[in-house]
C-alpha cells in the first residue's frame, strides 16, 4: 500500500475500542454468572480470535457490528461452566489469548492443545510456564522450546506466590487466572507495574483482588512488594455491562500524525488514559507536544478522556525504567517521533520490545535506517538522531501491525511515498485504519 497524504489532520475521531480491555471482557464474561453486554468491543482479528476460543469451549457469543465497534452479548456459564474443546484452540497472532487462557486451561477439568501462527509459535512461553508449573499444572510445549503449541491437562492447582522477573501484564494476568481454579490465595509480585484491566475487571466482575501493601502473600523481604497483585480462589463472578474505552495504543498513531504534520488540531474521543497505560501521553509531553486532555471521565472502572492534539515542535527525550511497561506497545510510534525531533533520543530498559510480534527494535532500526533516519540498535532499546529529512520507501513491517501504522505515519512527514507491504496485517488491532487516516488528511 503507497501512503502519500500531505494535508493538516483536522477534525475529531472515535478511538476504535482498547484490545486488552476487549480480549478480558470475553474472558471474564465467559467465566461468569449470566450475562455480559460489552460495547464498542474492538473486532481486530486478535479479538475475535478469542471468541472463536471461547465458542469452541462451548461459550454462546454473538456479536453485532455498530457503525464504530460491535455490540457483543458472552452467555457466561460460570467459572466451571467451559466444555473441552473439539479441536486445537488457535490464537492466531494474539499473545494476550494463548497467555490468558493457559492460565484460565491449567485450572479445567480437562485437556487442551493451544498454538496460533508463526509469530506466535516464536513466542516465549517459558514466562508463563513457569509460575503455572510451581502451581502444580500440568503445561508443556509440544516442541520442547518454550513456545506454543502448549499441551495443557487441566488439573486442580496450588495457590503460590510468584515473583515475576518481567513487567508483564499476560504473566501477571496468567498467573491470577489459574489463582481463580487454586486451593488458597495466589499473587504475583512484578518489577514494575504493568497494565492493571485484568485486576480493575476481575474485581468489577466479583473476584476478590488485592494490591500493593492491601495484597495478601505481600513478600517481605522483596524490592517490589509494592507491585504485588493477589486473588482468592473459587469466586462466583457475575456478568456485568462493559464499555470498552478507546485504545490508546491506536490513539497513539494519530496522536503522532497530528504532532508531525504543521497545521493539524485533531479531537481524539473516548480515549482510556488508565495510568498504567499513559506513558505515552507524559513521553510526548516531555517532548513539547501539545496535547490537552477534555471532558476526563473517571466515574467507571477505566478512566477516559477526550484528547486535542495540535502540532508542535518536537524535542527529544530519554524513554526507560518503570515507564516503559506504561507505553511498551507505543514505542515503535515513539521510535517515528524521535526520528523527527530535534537531538538524540534514547529508549533503554525496553528488551521485552525484542520479543513482541516482532523483534522490533531490529525491525524499527532497519526500516528507519531505510528512510534516512540515524539510529542504532541496542540490545535493550535504540538511539535516534532525529532533525535530519526522511524520504518514503519500501517497508517491510514483518507482518507486526504497530510497525505498519507508524510507516504509515512517518509517510506524512516524509518526502516521497512509502510503500508498504502486507499493509493488511493493521487489522489485527486496527480495521479501518488507512481510512481513518486518509479521512483526516482530506477534511
Ligand atoms: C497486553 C500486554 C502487553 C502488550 C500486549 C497486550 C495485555 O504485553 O504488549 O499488546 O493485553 O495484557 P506484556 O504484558 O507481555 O508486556
Amino acid at each position: 500500500m503507497i501512503i502519500k497524504y500531505t494535508a493538516p489532520l483536522r477534525g475529531e475521531l472515535s478511538i476504535p475500542g482498547d484490545k486488552s480491555i476487549s480480549h478480558r471482557s470475553i474472558m471474564f464474561g465467559a467465566l461468569a454468572d449470566g450475562t455480559t453486554e460489552v460495547t464498542n468491543f474492538l473486532t481486530g482479528a486478535d479479538c475475535l480470535s478469542t471468541i472463536a476460543c471461547f465458542r469452541q469451549m462451548g461459550i454462546d457469543i454473538t456479536l453485532k457490528e455498530e457503525s464504530r465497534g460491535a455490540h457483543v452479548l458472552v452467555h457466561g456459564r460460570g467459572l466451571h461452566g467451559l466444555n473441552a474443546p473439539s479441536d486445537i484452540l488457535d490464537a492466531g497472532n494474539s499473545g494476550t489469548t494463548v497467555r490468558l487462557l493457559s492460565g484460565i486451561l491449567a485450572g479445567q477439568a480437562f485437556n487442551s492443545t493451544i498454538t496460533g501462527d508463526a509469530s506466535i509459535q516464536k513466542r516465549p512461553m517459558k514466562r508463563i510456564m513457569t509460575p503455572l508449573l510451581a502451581m502444580n499444572a500440568d503445561i508443556s510445549s509440544s516442541h520442547g522450546n518454550g513456545c506454543a503449541p502448549l499441551l495443557i491437562r487441566g488439573k486442580k492447582l496450588r495457590g503460590t506466590h510468584y515473583d515475576s522477573p518481567v513487567a508483564s501484564a499476560q504473566v501477571k494476568s496468567c498467573v491470577l487466572l489459574a489463582g481463580l481454579y487454586a486451593d488458597s490465595v495466589t499473587s504475583v509480585t512484578e518489577p514494575a507495574v504493568s497494565r492493571n484491566h485484568s485486576e480493575l475487571m476481575l474485581r468489577y466482575f466479583g473476584a476478590d483482588v488485592r494490591t500493593g501493601t492491601d495484597a495478601e502473600n505481600t513478600p517481605k523481604d522483596n524490592a517490589h512488594t509494592g507491585f504485588t497483585v493477589s486473588i482468592s480462589p473459587e469466586p462466583v463472578l457475575t456478568g456485568q455491562k462493559v464499555r470498552v474505552p478507546g485504545d490508546i495504543s491506536s490513539a497513539a498513531y494519530f496522536i503522532a500524525a497530528a504532532l508531525l504534520v504543521p497545521g493539524s488540531e485533531l479531537l481524539l474521543k473516548n480515549v482510556g488514559i488508565n495510568p498504567t497505560r499513559d506513558g505515552m501521553l507524559r513521553v510526548c509531553k516531555a517532548m513539547g507536544a501539545d496535547i490537552t486532555l477534555l471532558n476526563e471521565d473517571h466515574t467507571g472502572a477505566e478512566p477516559c478522556a477526550d484528547l486535542l492534539v495540535r502540532s508542535s515542535n518536537l524535542k527529544a527525550v530519554e524513554i526507560g525504567g518503570d515507564l516503559i511497561p506504561t507505553l511498551i506497545d507505543e514505542l515503535p510510534i515513539l521510535a517515528v517521533l524521535a526520528a523527527f525531533a530535534d537531538g538524540t533520543t534514547v529508549i533503554r530498559d525496553a528488551a521485552e520490545l525484542r520479543v513482541k510480534e516482532s523483534d522490533r527494535i531490529t525491525v524499527m532500526t532497519e526500516n528507519l535506517t531505510r528512510i534516512g533516519c540515524p539510529v542504532e540498535a541496542t540490545p535493550d532499546g535504540m538511539i535516534i538522531t532525529g532533525g535530519k529529512s526522511l524520504h518514503g520507501m519500501a517497508i517491510d513491517p514483518h507482518k507486526d501491525h504497530r510497525i505498519a501504522m507508524s510507516f504509515a505515519v512517518a509517510a506524512l512527514a516524509c518526502d516521497g511515498e512509502m510503500d508498504i507491504l502486507d499493509a493488511d496485517i493493521v487489522n489485527i488491532s486496527y480495521p479501518g485504519f488507512y481510512e481513518d487516516l486518509e479521512a483526516l488528511c482530506r477534511e
